[in-house]
């Protein structure tokens, strides 16, 4: 077993053991993937103030996410397939999450149902929906989510419409499997991966098949899924998702400021700042660049969250001292899952952590709810003067 002190040391090992069309699945943006790639490097513009001679000790990266308290502003963000990267994948993710004491967020395209991550863990999880055209399905999905004790509910609108992502349209990406001879042959080889999915009867869809009308089984979820996402969107429907839901209300999918202000006035506790990993409109800004524009907007009004290139605590630091009051990791804690199990994701956990106490403390700051730009040297052009 190799030492792992880094994310980049998990991604490596999930590599390894995880059958190509899901790493690829987890791994790619979308088109020529430069908001994918921008996503991370954009991070390396921002530099840190170092100080010294600073009492750097009893520090805390205690904080809280709507109300709730974390123990690093971090969550674990809603990832599509988990299940197929490891055997019951959201539960082992949703127990290293509760076990560190920050929230995971269950994808409505996750593989384990609600119910079965509700069953299987001790604490309450957030769950995420999509925008679909459904509403009585929308409305079922909510009430599930309220009857297994989540304890906030994540809308993600930015999926109207789907990225393309070459690889997954190569591999023929579904959830179970599709098993031509060249998907066959790779997973052959993935031996971990194999036998933990033989054991497990959660292979497809659990919040859709036998739950959405017509999807009765995996099969009938493709034509469900080229028709299910609502292109007509628009901010009333969503003022209907939000009287669906009682509870803490997160908007996930935001890059503009009109529609940070829009989320707002929905009534929406929280807004996460994201361009859903590089996985949607090839050519947007990286999420880091669109960060302290939308801060500046409705930072004062609003927790202003932020995912999309976090592979570090300095990362998370950066992006907490532009103004985000919390970050999510999903591609990061996907690798430590897939190289690892429930232990991989806590690792991912803790080297995250370790990263932003430390980095934290270099900065001069024992409180993480107290970074501001101060530690920053930012170009001066990094959020750029668009035209
Ligand atoms: C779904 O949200 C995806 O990015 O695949």
């Amino acid at each position: 077993m190799p030492v792992i002190t880094c994310i980049d040391d998990l991604k490596k090992l999930y590599e390894r053991r995880v059958p190509r069309m899901f790493y690829d699945y987890a791994e790619t943006g979308s088109w020529t993937q430069q908001t994918f790639r921008e996503n991370t490097n954009d991070f390396s513009e921002i530099h840190f103030r170092q100080r010294v001679a600073v009492d750097m000790s009893g520090r805390s990266t205690k904080s809280t996410m709507i109300g709730q308290d974390v123990a690093m502003p971090v969550g674990l963000a809603p990832v599509g397939l988990t299940g197929m990267q490891c055997a019951d994948g959201e539960i082992k993710a949703a127990r290293a999450a509760e076990k560190f004491g920050v929230p995971f967020c269950l994808s409505t395209m996750s593989i384990c149902s609600i119910e079965d991550v509700a069953e299987n863990t001790q604490k309450p999880f957030w769950f995420q929906v999509y925008t679909l055209k459904d509403g009585d399905f929308m409305q079922r999905l909510f009430d599930r989510a309220k009857a297994a004790g989540c304890s906030a509910a994540i809308i993600t609108v930015d999926l109207q419409v789907l990225g393309q992502r070459h690889k997954d349209l190569k591999n023929g990406l579904s959830a179970p499997p599709k098993l031509t001879a060249k998907s066959i042959a790779n997973m052959m080889t993935k031996v971990q991966w194999g036998l933990g999915m033989l054991g497990t009867k959660r292979r497809f869809f659990g919040n859709i098949v036998g739950h959405a009308k017509g999807v009765t089984d995996p099969s009938s979820l493709s034509s469900w899924t080229a028709e299910a996402f609502d292109e007509a969107l628009d901010w009333d429907r969503i003022r209907e998702f939000r009287k669906m839901w009682d509870g803490p209300l997160i908007i996930k999918g935001i890059m503009d400021p009109r529609d940070a202000r829009e989320a707002l006035n929905v009534g929406a506790d929280a807004i996460i700042v994201s361009n859903h990993g590089g996985r949607q409109l090839d050519g947007a800004l990286s999420a880091i660049r669109a960060l302290p524009e939308i801060v500046d907007a409705v930072g004062d009004k609003i927790e202003v969250h932020f995912d999309s290139g976090i592979r570090s605590g300095q990362d998370v630091l950066k992006a907490l001292a532009l103004g985000a009051h919390a970050c999510y990791i999903g591609r990061a804690f996907t690798y430590g899952l897939g190289a690892m199990g429930q232990e991989g994701v806590t690792k991912a956990l803790e080297i995250i952590h370790k990263e932003l106490d430390v980095s934290m403390a270099f900065c001069g700051h024992q409180d993480v709810t107290k970074v501001d730009r101060d530690i920053l040297l930012i170009p001066k052009d990094f959020t750029g003067d668009w035209a």
